[in-house]
């Protein structure tokens, strides 16, 4: 009567030998549940240090209620399958702890979160075969080596999120062409210049904080104004002048570079970011006038120019500095309290700095083209009126190794 079930997608090398009392999915919701029962049996015997004795929950046949799973129906099937892990804070441990044989065993996972755990090695290189995978998020964990660059074939992938772990070398410049909203690299060991291929990205929330990022940021930034949200570049090794293209993301929310080594003075076309609340350019070598233009921007929350050698603040930016939004702190500001000293100041511009850009044609065309946008698209922005309450930016909340970053909330 009941015919040997076969489970649609049992790996190929498996022999077809189960003795005819067991059928393969007995005791099993569904084929795709029976296919992950030992995955995750053999996952167990490698979790040596349990310390919230989840483990302890997995028994019998049942693995929809293991504590960490989550089982629903697979896309595209009327079968449940499992299509979720989370593991967040479980600090799970073992000896080579790693996910190979693991995560790519489970074909029907949505997404996959394990922050704050002790994962080791790099990432399997058949990921990109998990076709529904949405969501990565390996944060906080011990992973080593290259950029996983088999991720870039995870065409479905949203949310990625490789923060606080040892990864070194290089980002491919493919990255950016991830088809991602969410991408969440800070707090590895990145060494490399920041590709131009940045400009395809389509990712809202970009976080390259905390690495080894050199050279300048590339212009081509510019070709992100429809998409980009919140970006953090800060404490890396940047250098050279802001590109005015910077100017044209008139979506932007919050832009920071605090910490680098970047110089110039700030980009006229900044007046033009209509939408920022948070603008970090501390720590830096920044010099010149702050443009009085910037100080007017109407969401501007967050302003700090703090340990840079700006030399002069006009009325609005002063009208700021009291409301406490712009910070100037440690700048060559001459009457102003809590400068650098003179001496400081003096040997800075004693010698040449200069930003090759900064009255060329690229930047003329900025500034006309975003001066166009905002006769047309934001006639009727708001007076300049200080918001009540400080806004929640998640890129700032993403630098704490355990805050785990749920998208749910930022669609
Ligand atoms: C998990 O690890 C973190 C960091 O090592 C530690 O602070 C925390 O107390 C651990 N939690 C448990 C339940 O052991
Ligand atoms: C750790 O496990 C991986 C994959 O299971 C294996 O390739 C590697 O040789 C192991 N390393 C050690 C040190 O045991
Ligand atoms: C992970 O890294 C942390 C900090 O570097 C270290 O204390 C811990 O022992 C490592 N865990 C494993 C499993 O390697
Ligand atoms: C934006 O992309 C267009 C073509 O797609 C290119 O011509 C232009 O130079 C790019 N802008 C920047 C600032 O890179
Ligand atoms: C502004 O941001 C800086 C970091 O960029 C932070 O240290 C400071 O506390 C913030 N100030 C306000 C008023 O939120
Ligand atoms: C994320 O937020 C949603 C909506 O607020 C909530 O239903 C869900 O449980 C949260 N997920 C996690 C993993 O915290």
């Amino acid at each position: 009567m009941t015919p040997t079930l076969k489970t649609p997608s049992s790996p190929p090398q498996k022999p077809k030998q189960t003795p005819p009392s067991t059928p393969p999915t007995g005791g099993f919701v569904s084929p795709r549940i029976a296919l992950v029962f030992p995955v995750i049996q053999e996952f167990k015997k490698k979790v040596t240090y349990d310390p919230l004795e989840v483990t302890k929950t997995w028994n019998g046949r049942d693995i929809c209620q293991y504590m960490g799973l989550t089982c629903d129906t697979v896309p595209g099937t009327n079968r449940k399958g499992v299509t979720g892990v989370n593991f967040n804070y479980f600090n799970f441990s073992g000896h080579n702890l790693t996910l190979n044989d693991f995560i790519t065993a489970l074909p029907d996972i949505v997404y996959f979160h394990a922050n704050s755990n002790n994962f080791v090695g790099s990432i399997p290189t058949d990921i990109s075969k998990l076709k529904y995978l949405k969501d990565l998020d390996l944060s906080n964990n011990n992973f080593s080596g290259n950029f996983p660059i088999q991720v870039l074939n995870s065409h479905k992938l949203k949310f990625l999120d490789l923060r606080f772990n040892t990864f070194a070398g290089l980002i491919p410049p493919q990255i950016f062409q991830l088809n991602v909203d969410f991408l969440f690299i800070n707090n590895n060991n990145f060494i490399q210049k920041i590709p131009d291929t940045i400009g395809l990205t389509k990712a809202r929330y970009i976080i390259l904080a905390n690495n080894k990022f050199i050279g300048g940021i590339p212009p081509s930034i510019g070709n992100t104004s429809n998409t980009l949200l919140e970006i953090l570049f800060l404490n890396n090794r940047l250098t050279g002048c802001l590109p005015c293209e910077i100017g044209l993301l008139k979506k932007t929310r919050l832009f920071d570079v605090e910490s680098n080594y970047l110089t110039g003075p700030i980009p006229h076309s900044f007046q033009f970011l209509h939408k920022i609340e948070a603008l970090c350019l501390a720590r830096n070598n920044f010099y010149g006038m702050v443009p009085e233009a910037v100080c007017s921007l109407p969401m501007l929350f967050n302003f700090t120019l703090s340990y840079n050698y700006f030399t002069e603040v006009g009325p609005r930016c002063r009208e700021l500095i009291k409301n406490g939004i712009l910070d100037v702190k440690m700048n060559c500001i001459a009457d102003f309290p809590d400068q650098k000293s003179s001496i400081e100041c003096a040997f800075f511009f004693s010698k040449t700095h200069s930003c090759p850009n900064e009255k060329s044609f690229t930047c003329s065309q900025v500034m006309y083209s975003s001066a166009k946008l905002e006769s047309s698209d934001v006639r009727f922005t708001a007076p300049a009126t200080t918001p009540m309450q400080a806004p929640r930016w998640l890129s700032y909340d993403a630098l704490f190794p355990r805050n785990v970053i749920n998208t749910s909330m930022y669609n």
